[in-house]
């Protein structure tokens, strides 16, 4: 056995959780891979799975160095399983078993609700790289295609991690649930996935940087929030996936950032001032800044949709069961039990937004919403920084909570992005304005051609300020001809 920091790297399945001594285990999921290898060709990335990608695969879980690169095939990479280092001792941060040792078994009777909990976590890592299937053949750069695929396979990985935790603990019913992971599809009509944006097409690559700037940021603030669990090997698991998470919504974040520079580069070169003049912008082969924020506007209350109901019963038991904390709970300054605090959120009373104060248990969503709303506040500045730098007066912002959702309160009635309400009529009217048009789908479109020379870069994008695992600009990061 070949241990790099206490990771078996050499079995079929790498992993720090001991499977050759756990054979029961070992074999369900030998029995299991089989059936993910064929969805991986079937429905993961399309027209590259021969091609060598530099890819970085884990291998340890030190946070000072658990990845390494190298060239390999998509269906050859090691989907290891790997949890971050036991806390010794680690005590259960919150809810009614706050102050008892976490627990290394599932709680007979939390068992149901902690699988739920595991199965949607599981169902949308697969979903992204179902969404994202396409996306290869309009790659603008191999520095761009590599990153997708990067994304992908781990995405892959933590359908790993969430298939093994099932495997393990819940027997029949684990096996069961780890087997319809694979079976439910992206906007399968039959099957669809279990949560609405999981079933949206990624149809350009603005929206594929959009997506992992939003909705994998919601998975971010999920991992956290399952970090805290008084489960211990969901915690476990859940730290080691956040390590990962960081890199996709880097590619979203810089990836929108770079777009975002070269149409600024562009319009000053040609002289043109007016960020709205957008006719005259997309001569210039560049994404109008005015589209970018649609998009933007689009996949951020898509993915706010993930938060689910502002009052919810289900936050509030999890969280007094001691299966999902908040974001962050063990940096938080009060008594973890939330009892009798209250939480102030945004409501629709008789037809207007008001803020309410409501029992801080039942607005656990909501909570955990207002800090991912504030974490995507950096992603937002970040492009801003890249327009000022380059003199254009133009501004991104999030919408407001209640623009262009389908759950919760704000579903029933239609909002601008600055949270105005509006009336049917208004917003059939206006829609165009907030959100991606028709006519801005096909512009979009038709600048999705590939680039994959090395070194090159579609019109659209600027390069990178530094590439992947510091190679050089015209690193070949996926290996077309061979
Ligand atoms: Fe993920
Ligand atoms: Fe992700």
């Amino acid at each position: 056995m070949n241990d790099i920091g206490n990771v078996d790297y050499e079995g079929l399945i790498p992993n720090n959780v001991d499977l050759a001594h756990d054979t029961r285990v070992k074999h369900a999921l030998e029995r299991w891979h089989p059936g993910y290898l064929d969805w991986w060709n079937d429905m993961g990335p399309e027209g590259f799975q021969e091609k060598l990608v530099y890819l970085r695969t884990a291998v340890s879980v030190d946070p000072k160095g658990w990845a390494k690169f190298d060239y390999v095939r998509m269906p050859e990479y090691k989907w290891g399983i790997l949890l971050a280092p036991q806390v010794e001792e680690r005590k259960i941060p919150f809810g009614s078993h706050k102050g008892e040792p976490a627990w290394q078994d599932v709680p007979g009777e939390y068992r149901a609700m902690l699988r739920r909990l595991i199965v949607i976590q599981g169902d949308t890592e697969p979903a992204s790289v179902e969404q994202q299937r396409h996306l290869g053949n309009t790659a603008p750069s191999l520095y761009d295609l590599r990153n997708l695929f990067q994304v992908n396979v781990e995405e892959g990985r933590h359908l790993w991690a969430m298939v093994y935790l099932l495997q393990k603990y819940f027997g029949a019913d684990g096996r069961e649930e780890a087997e319809a992971l694979l079976q439910r599809h992206s906007g399968d009509p039959d099957m669809p996935r279990m949560l609405g944006a999981f079933n949206e097409k990624t149809p350009d690559w603005l929206s594929f940087f959009m997506f992992t700037v939003f909705t994998d940021r919601d998975g971010k603030l999920q991992l956290e929030a399952l970090a805290q669990s008084g489960f211990d090997p969901l915690s476990r698991t859940c730290r080691f996936m956040l390590t990962e998470e960081a890199h996709h919504m880097f590619v979203g974040e810089t990836g929108v950032q770079r777009i975002v520079e070269k149409t600024c580069t562009a319009m000053k070169e040609a002289g043109i001032e007016d960020a709205y003049d957008i006719e005259a912008v997309r001569k210039l082969g560049v994404i109008d800044l005015p589209t970018i924020q649609k998009k933007a506007n689009l996949h951020f209350s898509l993915s706010l949709d993930l938060f689910g109901n502002e009052i919810s019963t289900n936050a509030a038991n999890s969280f007094h069961a001691s299966l999902k904390g908040r974001f962050r709970e063990d940096k938080l300054e009060d008594d973890h039990a939330l009892e009798s605090a209250t939480y102030p959120v945004l409501r629709l009373v008789d037809g207007a937004i008001v803020k309410q104060e409501v029992p801080a248990l039942s607005g656990l969503n909501m909570r955990l919403r207002d800090d991912y709303v504030r974490d995507c506040s950096s992603g937002s500045a970040r492009w801003n920084r890249a327009v000022s730098k380059h003199g254009v007066e133009f501004e991104f912002k999030l919408p407001h909570v209640a623009f262009n959702r389908r759950i919760g309160e704000f579903s029933s009635i239609k909002a601008d992005p600055s949270g105005n309400i509006l009336s049917e009529a208004e917003w059939q009217k206006r829609r165009d304005e907030f959100l991606p048009s028709d006519s801005d789908r096909i512009f979009i479109e038709g600048l999705m051609r590939p680039e994959l020379r090395p070194g090159k870069f579609a019109s659209w994008i600027a390069p990178p300020k530094v590439g992947i695992d510091n190679k050089p600009g015209d690193f070949e990061y996926v290996k077309i001809a061979g």
